[in-house]
């Protein structure tokens, strides 16, 4: 089984779904650079101050603070047996650093959704206001309305970044800086593109498939 995993796509895609998924599956952590700067920013520091300017316009968090917190976080022993790198690395900058750090990638999953489909899931995504598991109010719901699956919490909340706007803003930054990522990895041979459209479990079985036979 491949460990050293990173998720590819872009924002709506289901990244993080996957990631949450794959991770309870093989015991390895999921690194969001998407949580860790929301959390920053809940935590009001500095950083996350900073880094909420950017998130707001949907544009990137300027490289050299990306780099330096995935760094620090892939220092910490959890990551030994492997890891899931969610929405890192971004631009070329970002992989050539990791590459530098001596962080090599077993594969680099490429969720592939279409343009239609990416809005109508950002626009509908709330997650539990304790434990941050991500639902979508239709295509993806607690069991019982209101009352998430996981801690049993009934406050949900709905990222300040998932407006139609804001949204179109962020399929631009994808598009621009993170798309050129796919050949990159490809001509590695890393890459391996799942198809995203379809349910939940469905797409976790591709990428499970994928993970397991180790082929592209
Ligand atoms: P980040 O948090 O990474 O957001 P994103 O890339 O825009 O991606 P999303 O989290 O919106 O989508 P996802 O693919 O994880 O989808 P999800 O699984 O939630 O980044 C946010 C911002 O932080 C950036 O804009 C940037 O400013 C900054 N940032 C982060 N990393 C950075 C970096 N490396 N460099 C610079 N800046 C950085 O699913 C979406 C919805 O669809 C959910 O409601 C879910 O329930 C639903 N869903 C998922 N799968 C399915 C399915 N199969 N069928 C139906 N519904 C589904
Ligand atoms: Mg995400």
């Amino acid at each position: 089984m491949l460990t050293r995993l990173m998720m590819l796509g872009p924002p709506g895609a289901g990244k993080g779904t996957q990631a949450q998924l794959l991770s309870n599956k093989l015991g390895i952590p999921q690194i969001s650079t998407g949580d860790m700067l929301r959390a920053a920013k809940a935590a009001g520091t500095e950083l996350g101050k900073k880094a909420a300017e950017y998130m707001s316009r949907g544009d990137l968090v300027p490289d050299e603070v990306v780099v330096g917190i995935v760094k620090d976080r892939l220092a910490e022993d959890d990551t030994a047996d492997g890891f899931i790198l969610d929405g890192f690395p971004r631009t070329l900058v970002q992989a050539e650093a990791l590459a530098d750090a001596q962080v090599s990638l077993d594969a680099v999953i490429d969720v592939v959704v279409p343009e239609e489909l990416l809005i109508e899931r950002i626009t509908g995504r709330m997650s539990c206001a304790s434990c941050k598991q991500v639902y979508h109010k239709t295509f993806n719901p607690p069991e019982t309305e209101g009352v998430c699956d996981k801690c049993g919490h009934t406050e949900f909340n709905v990222r300040a970044d998932d407006t139609r706007e804001v949204v179109v803003s962020r399929l631009g930054s994808y598009r621009a800086k993170t798309e050129p990522l796919r050949t990159y990895y490809a001509d590695q041979g890393l890459l391996k593109e799942v198809d995203g459209v379809g349910e939940v479990d469905e797409v976790q079985a591709r990428v499970l498939a994928l993970l397991s036979e180790g082929k592209g």
